[in-house]
């Protein structure tokens, strides 16, 4: 039996890069005849318009029963004045932690064509390879109690909780240290160690784990240096491990020393390597429609379900040598776009990777 996708296009420019993963997603169905079957459904700003909730227990439903999960972006301003508990952005949360995706795997790969394309200098960026790993179902996403009360004195207070617990650190460090042992052997465990006990923990978890891992290097960076860092000198990283909250920050500046956050994909992994892949990036409701928004994102998402949920990682590398083809082509979308390059749109982005594949 061939194995089945969810397909979740979400909101904004989601159903613009969606569609061009699609196409790439027939396309090597058919060539290497992977009998891949499909269904779509909503979550977010779409699923609210057609459930009323951003993701609906239908929906989940059919997200535990597939094998992988396709999301493109969720959120937009139409929904930015509903009540917190209702807004797009809780669906995700949602199906992260039903799902138990703990693990989401952010790679900064530059590719050599858009060195140009990066905001920091040519020789800064290139050959960059960093796997960012972040702890994507606990922390102060997750963390109780948390919300807005009202104080003694009248005023209002907003208040969340940043913990983890030891089991926690223990599955994401082995992740970690697991894809270091497939790459240059290098982690670097990100916290804020000097002020925070949670990471105090973290840290002190990390270095009992790393025993059982001697042949990978194991280094600790705060957060605040971390984020210098990875602008100063970030080829000095090979494997980022942290927890919720930075990682997401550092992935966004990680994200752009590659050029444009619109060329980075994402897995988020539950324990049996099951998972849901999405562009790092948002949904962008102002470019939303345009035909403007770069699909490499969610065309090298597809490329990461086929190797870390799928089993076909000869096809993911098929895609991956497909997308260099198409940069070496001189295809940019705006986002990528530098003098001489052939300015294109989404769709034609798309075609242009399907033509790659075919060729
Ligand atoms: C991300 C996004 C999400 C997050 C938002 C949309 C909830 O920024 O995937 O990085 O903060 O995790
Ligand atoms: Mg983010």
């Amino acid at each position: 039996m061939g194995k089945h996708i969810l397909i979740l296009e979400g909101d904004g420019i989601g159903p613009e890069i969606v569609r061009e993963a699609r196409k790439v997603l027939d396309v090597i169905n058919t060539k290497f005849d992977l009998g891949l079957t499909f269904e779509n459904d909503h979550m977010g700003g779409c699923a609210i318009d057609a459930y009323g909730v951003p993701l609906a227990d239908s929906t989940l439903e059919k997200a535990r029963k597939a094998d992988a999960i396709l999301l493109g972006a969720v959120g937009g301003p139409k929904w930015d004045k509903l009540d917190r508990s209702i807004r797009p952005e809780k669906g995700l949360l949602k199906i992260r932690s039903q799902l138990g995706l703990y693990a989401n795997l952010r790679p900064a790969l530059l590719y050599p064509q858009l060195v140009d394309a990066s905001s920091l200098k040519p020789e800064v960026v290139s050959g960059l390879d960093i796997l960012i790993v972040r702890e994507l179902a606990g922390g102060i996403y997750f963390g109780e109690p948390r919300g807005i009360r009202v104080l003694e004195n009248g005023e209002r207070e907003g208040y969340n909780t940043y913990k983890y617990s030891e089991s926690e650190i223990i599955r994401i460090g082995r992740t970690a240290f697991e894809m270091a042992r497939k790459r240059n052997g290098k982690v670097c465990s990100v916290d804020k160690a000097n002020v925070l006990e949670a990471t105090m923990l973290w840290r002190e978890v990390m270095d009992t784990l790393h025993k059982e891992y001697p042949d990978v290097e194991l280094s600790h960076m705060y957060v605040d240096n971390a984020a210098m860092q990875l602008v100063r000198a970030p080829k000095q990283f090979d494997v980022l491990v942290t927890g919720n909250m930075f990682g997401d920050i550092l992935s966004d500046a990680a994200a752009m020393l590659t050029g444009s956050i619109g060329m980075l994909p994402s897995a988020s992994l539950d324990k049996e390597g099951r998972g849901m892949y999405e562009p790092c990036h948002g949904s962008a409701p102002d470019i939303a429609g345009q035909g403007i928004a770069n699909p490499l994102a969610t065309i090298l998402s597809v490329s990461m379900m086929l190797r870390y949920s799928l089993g076909y990682p000869q096809v993911a590398d098929a895609i991956e040598v497909a997308v260099g083809k198409v940069l070496d082509q001189g295809y940019r979308t705006a986002d990528i776009y530098t003098e001489g390059k052939t300015k294109v749109s989404t769709s034609q982005m798309g075609d242009a990777v399907v033509a790659a594949l075919n060729a």
